[in-house]
């Protein structure tokens, strides 16, 4: 698995049974397409998994978009990352036979934040999210249609990098969009720890079985 004419690095790993879901796997800062497959695996263990690798290199570490600062994003950047990315997903829905109702983000840090920005710039791309340690990418211009999308926020009380009511504000604008946002709150801080992986298991497990929530 997998380089083809698509134009991001990535790893796909086709669903263990028809009908399965698909999960997006977008890494964090200085990760690669191989660092969330295990988690996926975990979140879903017959889900197809994609992974690509963010195209942007801070100090040689890959990420999704630019930023300034830490915290601080370069918003043009973001906007024309996020929109390459869907332009990537699109194609390698089609070229790996893919049911767009059942592809997933799941992100971390850096690839929460531009799931998030694709929630909000592509409404109808995904069919749902798991975002661990997300931050608000932007305030939309124009909100966004979410009706009935499930996303699943994990944020952690101590977290160093994402003030809280960063999160809090990131849960109101899809909540405002009507998505159906749950917001787990952690006690630790920008690392995941087990349990809340476990809680996103469980809530993508129920995502899944109630169907087109
Ligand atoms: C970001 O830049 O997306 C956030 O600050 C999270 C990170 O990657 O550290």
């Amino acid at each position: 698995m997998n380089q083809n004419d698509l134009d991001f690095v990535h790893r796909f790993v086709p669903a263990e049974e028809p009908g399965a879901p698909a999960l997006l796997l977008l890494h964090g800062t200085g990760g690669n397409e191989d660092d969330l497959l295990p988690l996926g695996r975990m979140i879903d263990d017959r889900a197809a998994l994609l992974s690509p690798r963010g195209k942007v290199l801070e100090h040689g570490m890959p990420r999704f978009f630019r930023r300034l600062a830490e915290g601080v994003f370069d918003h043009e950047d973001l906007v024309n990352r996020t929109h390459e990315l869907a332009g990537f997903i699109k194609q390698a829905t089609g070229e790996y036979d893919l049911n767009p109702g059942l592809l997933y983000a799941m992100g971390f840090s850096n690839g929460a934040n531009i799931a998030a920005s694709l929630l909000l710039l592509h409404p109808g791309l995904l069919a749902g999210a798991v975002l661990l340690r997300a931050m608000t990418p932007f305030e939309p211009e124009t909100p966004p249609d979410l009706s009935g999308k499930p996303v699943y926020l994990a944020a952690g009380r101590s977290d160093q990098i994402v003030p809280p009511e960063d999160t809090e504000r990131l849960a109101e604008l899809l909540r405002e969009a009507g998505a159906e946002v749950r917001l787990d709150w952690q006690p630790g801080g920008h690392g995941i720890g087990r349990a809340e992986v476990e809680a996103a298991q469980s809530w993508f497990a129920d995502t899944i079985r109630s169907g087109s929530r």
